[in-house]
């Protein structure tokens, strides 16, 4: 187990790229930590720093307290699993489990003993005598993890270990995977551009773009507080939908605008809100930040909306529906008969709205404008 601390960390490639920019995290010491982002972002580039496969333009890497400059790769006590689970294909499982413990020196029947205990906590025992090529590609990827748990890292370094693999023997890895850290205890840091699969794994989660950290913070922090638009739209399936619009004071409250129609400020947003009056800002909300009976009008909580498409999910719908040329997504319970091309009243859960910068020049919300989290974030969502 050991602590990672990552500091101002830099990378620029020889052709210009800015692959990582000012990145700083704490990693806790037996930590799993999920970082996610989409593709280009810079993940890979920063397991391959922390790994020693590649130096960094600027800032520090330290495990422990000490730095890792100048270490070699094979001193850092560092195991990485890569994208795309690479496995020598000459080897057999055995051969390939063992081998970063033959490459240390070590005794062979205390290799042995290891790399059957690691194929045991993996469930496989019974393909150490097959090659790669024998072996399916859920099989392939115990593999590869075997390879980085028998050296008994101080760290797991795991570059989206599980995308090539099909969605239930993904969900179901990813369970396993999560116990296995949990048994180990060994600080660990999950690189994938699936936000479920951060949400699900991490205990904390990083959201990154363009080499930058955006938000980090617990999957419900990341989920229910996004610290700016772009987090907002990343993270969920679907992520939140935004309307463009205006804060207005009128008849003693806050209101936001948007066209002819208005949704009532939160209280405790209001408060936080009350500078931001007649400026553009961007309100975002959820698929499940819907209510489900209507409240006649008077709490300013309706949107007049037009059904533009429908999907279905088995127990929900995701319709999309066209507020004055918006276009919100808002999950329903599948019960409910929805008609495309119908009009439809959506009840907003005003407490579970968030109100973003019109960032001047830009499409996409900037920060999140309220500091405070909303007061009802952990409750479960409403169906309606
Ligand atoms: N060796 C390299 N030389 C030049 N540019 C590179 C090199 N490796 C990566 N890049 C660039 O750096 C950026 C970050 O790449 P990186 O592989 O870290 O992204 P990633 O987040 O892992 O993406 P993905 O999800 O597709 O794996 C990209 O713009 C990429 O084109
Ligand atoms: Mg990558």
């Amino acid at each position: 187990m050991a602590r990672l601390t990552l500091q101002a960390l830099e990378k620029t490639y020889p052709g210009g790229t800015k692959a990582l920019d000012g990145f700083d995290l704490d990693v806790a010491e037996g930590e799993l930590i999920a970082v996610v982002g989409p593709s280009g972002c810079g993940k890979t580039t920063l397991l391959r720093l922390i790994a020693g496969l590649d130096r960094p333009t600027a800032g520090r890497i330290l495990l422990d307290g000490r730095t890792l400059d100048g270490v070699s790769p094979r001193d850092r006590n560092v195991a990485m699993v890569f994208q795309g689970h690479a496995l020598y294909p000459h080897l057999t499982a055995f051969g390939n489990i063992a081998f970063p413990l033959k490459l240390r020196g070590g005794v062979r029947a205390e290799i042995e003993r290891r790399v059957r205990e690691t194929a045991r906590l993996l469930g496989i025992e019974r393909l150490l005598d097959r090659k790669p090529r024998q072996l399916s590609g859920g099989e392939q990827q115990r593999v590869a993890l075997g390879r980085a748990i028998v050296r008994d890292p101080a760290c797991f370094l795991l570059d989206e270990p599980l995308s090539n693999l099909d969605p239930r023997l993904r969900d179901e890895l990813r369970r396993e995977l999560k116990v296995l850290q949990r048994r180990l205890r060994t600080t660990t840091v999950y690189v994938t551009h699936d936000q479920q699969e951060a949400l699900t794994l991490g205990e904390r989660v990083v959201v990154m773009r363009a080499g930058r950290i955006q938000q980090v913070g617990s999957p419900s922090e990341v989920y229910h507080h996004p610290a700016n638009g772009f987090v907002a739209g990343f993270i969920g399936s679907p992520g939140t939908s935004f309307l463009k619009g205006r804060l207005v004071k009128d008849a003693g409250r806050l209101w936001f605008e948007h066209g002819a129609q208005r949704l009532a400020v939160a209280p405790w947003a209001a408060a936080e809100l009350s500078s931001q009056c007649d400026t553009a800002v961007v309100l975002g909300v959820r698929p499940d930040a819907f209510l489900q009976t209507p409240h006649g009008g008077e709490t300013g909580n309706e949107l007049r909306a037009v059904v533009e498409s429908v999907e279905f999910y088995g127990d929900v719908f995701h319709a999309h529906l066209n507020v004055e040329g918006s276009i919100l997504v808002a999950r329903m319970a599948a019960r409910r008969q929805v008609a495309i091309g119908s009009n439809a009243v959506l009840c907003v859960d005003l407490d579970r709205v968030h109100f973003f910068e019109a960032a001047p020049g830009s499409e996409e919300p900037g920060r999140n404008l309220c500091a405070t989290l909303e007061p009802r974030r952990q409750q479960v969502a409403h169906l309606i």
